[in-house]
């Protein structure tokens, strides 16, 4: 009965790293997934994590309980005072109703079920380009997504203009995802300035924000300057719904932590939406896992634990613009042609090197390197003793 089924194909973004395994060559690199990894090329787990992972498990009296569909209730509270600040006027107000969702993926695909069900509109417009899984989330959920212009290619910046053109005659009440700070793919943000104009006209026009905040700390090394845009849309009062990873910055990818946060503009139906986001939540997953949440939970509450990771998240971050800097300097020294200061401008986790899929695949063959067929290197990927032979790949790319 199921010989029909037609084989389906990789994931443009975890399918290269399937690709990456794959080969046996001994200089292979992989830029292709958004993971972290140390100069030494290893996957890294934050001392702080292993420090509250140990509290965790020689603490006895944990068991393994069921959490609340909701999750882990602290966790919860921590996640939405990070990603609000510590004084949000909306959190005071009980106006804001927090769940604990399987990742940043989790948490959007929570809120747009949500949205399918319970908002009037179910049109949602997303920046072009956007994150791969972004249209497939929110089509499945049952959105109608659209595009709004974001990525300029000719300046490789943003298209300002685009992006308050297409908001502007987008339906009134139409969803708008928004990356919070570090945009995927490009590493291009609205300024502060940009980012006031984007939501007088988004709260003009009644439209609601949806935010994915997947690197939160990345962006500027700094949380609250990360969140600056969220908190943005939070002082004026209005809507919103807010995604949020603890993948990048607690470097906890597998362990799926995540939350869903929805402001709303009373604690009475913020009560409501939440008992709605439980009947969301229970037929898909049930409830969510513990282990994670319970290790950010352990590091949010704790000053000194806090302040550990945000050193920790900083030399991450510091050694991201490290690589930037020594990309582009390695370019600049092979006169490889083009203006190539997008990579130092970029800001996050990628670079968006312009590169065409043809010159990736050239890449992929002759230098064993795996990215996005979309030209996006992941910098984090990179170490000071693979950028001359990245550099000779790219160079190679733009001059055959
Ligand atoms: C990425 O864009 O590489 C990350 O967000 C990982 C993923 O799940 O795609």
């Amino acid at each position: 009965v199921f010989s029909h089924v037609a084989h389906a194909p990789e994931d443009p973004i975890l399918g290269v790293t399937v690709a990456y395994n794959k080969d046996p060559s001994p200089i292979k690199l992989n830029l292709g997934v958004g993971a972290y990894r140390t100069e030494e090329g290893r996957p890294l787990v934050l001392s702080i994590v292993r420090k509250a992972e140990q509290q965790i498990v020689n603490d006895m009296t944990r068991v393994k309980e069921y959490l609340p569909i909701t999750g882990l209730a602290e966790f919860n509270k921590l996640s939405a005072r990070l990603i609000f600040g510590a004084d949000s006027l909306a959190i005071r107000e009980n106006r804001v109703t927090t769940v604990q969702c399987l990742s940043g993926t989790g948490s959007l695909r929570v809120g747009a079920e949500f949205l399918a069900k319970h908002y009037h509109q179910r049109m949602i417009y997303i920046p072009h380009p956007t994150w791969g899984n972004h249209p497939k989330v929110f089509t499945l959920a049952g959105l109608n997504v659209k595009t709004y212009r974001y990525y300029d290619p000719t300046t490789r910046g943003l298209n300002f203009q685009g992006l308050l053109d297409d908001l502007g005659s987008a339906p009134s009440g139409a969803i708008v995802l928004l990356h919070a700070c570090a945009h995927n793919p490009t590493g291009v943000d609205p300024t502060l300035t940009q980012w006031e104009q984007i939501r007088q006209l988004i709260r003009s026009k009644g439209l609601m924000p949806f935010f994915d905040s997947a690197y939160q700390g990345f962006a500027s090394g700094s949380l609250d300057a990360d969140a600056e845009s969220v908190r943005m849309f939070v002082a004026d009062g209005g809507e919103l719904l807010v995604a949020q990873s603890y993948a990048k910055n607690m470097g906890l990818y597998g362990e799926r932590v995540g939350a869903l946060s929805v402001v709303c503009k009373t604690a009475e139906v913020a009560g409501r939406v939440e008992s709605q986001l439980k009947l969301v939540i229970r037929p898909m997953y049930s409830n969510p896992p513990i282990h994670g949440a319970s290790i950010v939970a352990f590091i949010l509450k704790d000053r000194s634990m806090y302040n550990e990771w945000t050193v920790e998240l900083k030399m991450m971050a510091d050694r991201i613009i490290s690589m930037r800097q020594q990309l582009y300097d390695a370019l600049r020294s092979r006169g490889t042609p083009g203006d190539w200061t997008h990579i130092i401008r970029q800001i996050g986790m990628f670079t968006f090197t312009g590169l065409n899929s043809k010159q990736v695949a050239f890449m992929t063959k002759e230098y064993h390197i795996y990215m996005t067929s979309d030209g996006r290197i992941s910098m984090a990927g990179l170490s000071s003793k693979r950028v001359p032979h990245l550099a000779d790949a790219i160079h190679a790319a733009v001059t055959r």
